[in-house]
């Protein structure tokens, strides 16, 4: 199965994505997380991307192109993938479309996930990540431990550098400007799933679930 999840910044992509890909057995692929990871490893692309993505910017697509095409040309990408935060502009599905021509790979399906901002903006302002092992958390179910549940790290939650408010506005200014076509994209080819984003996140994995076996 070939997925993208699509949605605004903090809707809950990450979230579903990780539920989907261990529940499919296909690798979750988020571009944020990659280009967190290089920005860490301060490799060429995390020294270009870490400022742009401190403003809430998107990064060059000719960068997120190729970023895309050399990790789904990665061998367990043979079964699908559940891409996260990609394509995210016209160019970027335009350049994707192509990628899949030539991979043969003709069932790709885009989940829309929708909320309500004032929800998005709770959700972005009570995440905390842990910066060992990336594992995304609700504060409330946090808030009282010392280690990550998922990798036992020590005192390692942490806010997103992007999730401050005058960030937050500008990333949701961008996904209503350059990111919302991408839908439109889809939408014109047939291979677009709607879901409804409010309720708990395994209300919202059902409803995903249940979408993709009607589909199918
Ligand atoms: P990216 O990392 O992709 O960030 P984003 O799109 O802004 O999305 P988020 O990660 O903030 O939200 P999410 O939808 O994953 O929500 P989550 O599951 O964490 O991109 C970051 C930056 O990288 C961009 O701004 C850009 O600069 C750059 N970039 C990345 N891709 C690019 C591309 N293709 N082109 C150019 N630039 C690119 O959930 C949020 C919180 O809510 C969590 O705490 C979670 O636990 C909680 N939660 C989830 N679901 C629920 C629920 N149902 N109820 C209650 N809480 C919930
Ligand atoms: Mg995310």
């Amino acid at each position: 199965m070939h997925i993208i999840l699509f949605g605004s910044p903090g809707v809950g992509k990450g979230t579903q994505a990780k539920l989907l890909s261990t529940k499919l057995g296909i690798p979750h692929i988020s571009t944020g997380d990659i280009l967190r990871q290089a920005v860490k490893e301060q490799t060429a692309i995390g020294k270009k991307a870490n400022e742009i993505m401190s403003r809430g910017d998107l990064v060059p697509d000719d960068v997120m192109i190729e970023i895309i095409k050399e990790r789904i040309g990665k061998s367990d990408c043979g079964k699908g993938f559940i891409l996260d935060g990609y394509p995210r502009s016209d160019i970027q599905a335009i350049a994707f479309d192509k990628l899949l021509n030539q991979l043969g790979i003709n069932n790709i399906i885009l989940i829309n996930i929708t909320a309500k901002e004032d929800e998005i903006i709770k959700r972005i302002n009570n995440r905390r990540a842990c910066k060992v092992c990336g594992h995304i958390f609700i504060l409330e179910d946090i808030k009282n431990l010392t280690k990550c549940p998922n990798c036992s790290a020590e005192k390692s939650f942490y806010l997103r550098d992007d999730d401050t408010k005058g960030v937050i506005k500008n990333r949701l200014k961008v996904f209503n400007l350059t990111t919302k076509p991408v839908f439109e994209h889809y939408k014109k080819q047939g291979k677009v799933i709607s879901v409804n984003g409010m309720g708990t996140v395994e209300e919202v994995n059902r409803k995903i679930i249940s979408a993709l076996d009607s589909r199918s």
